[in-house]
């Protein structure tokens, strides 16, 4: 028997059909910065933490194309898979883990109480 399990715990945070097509929803945290959960044009689910690894502009804010977020502020492209701005800009967001089931979507609870709760840009 394991003394700890490696299951996630899943916490449904909306459905497929709150987050706008090509847009973003923002979940809130009691601690750190708001999580942008988007939606791709092929209805994948990503989610990163809302600062763009430039200046922390507001990633929820931009425009999806592709598996890839334009930030609002500089027109950085991030891509939503990896946190990751493309070349030859650097840098890199923390991402969390989605998992979609019936259309729901969730969010894994121990990465929303862990991860990026300083706020610190990440230096990828
Ligand atoms: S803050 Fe995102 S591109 Fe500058």
């Amino acid at each position: 028997m394991s003394p700890s399990t490696p299951t996630p715990a899943w916490t449904r945070v909306c459905t497929v059909d709150d987050i706008p097509a090509l847009g973003a929803r923002r979940v809130h945290r009691p601690q750190g910065a708001e999580v942008a959960v988007f939606r791709a044009a092929d209805d994948h689910v990503f989610a990163l933490l809302d600062r763009c690894p430039h200046k922390g502009g507001p990633l929820s804010q931009g425009m999806v194309f592709g598996h890839s977020v334009a930030c609002p502020l500089h027109n950085w492209t991030i891509g939503l898979d990896s946190g990751c701005a493309q070349a030859p800009d650097e840098g890199c967001t923390p991402r969390f883990s989605v998992k979609v089931e019936d259309g729901q979507v969730y969010l894994d609870a121990e990465e929303l109480n862990r991860l990026a709760l300083d706020d610190t840009p990440c230096q990828g």
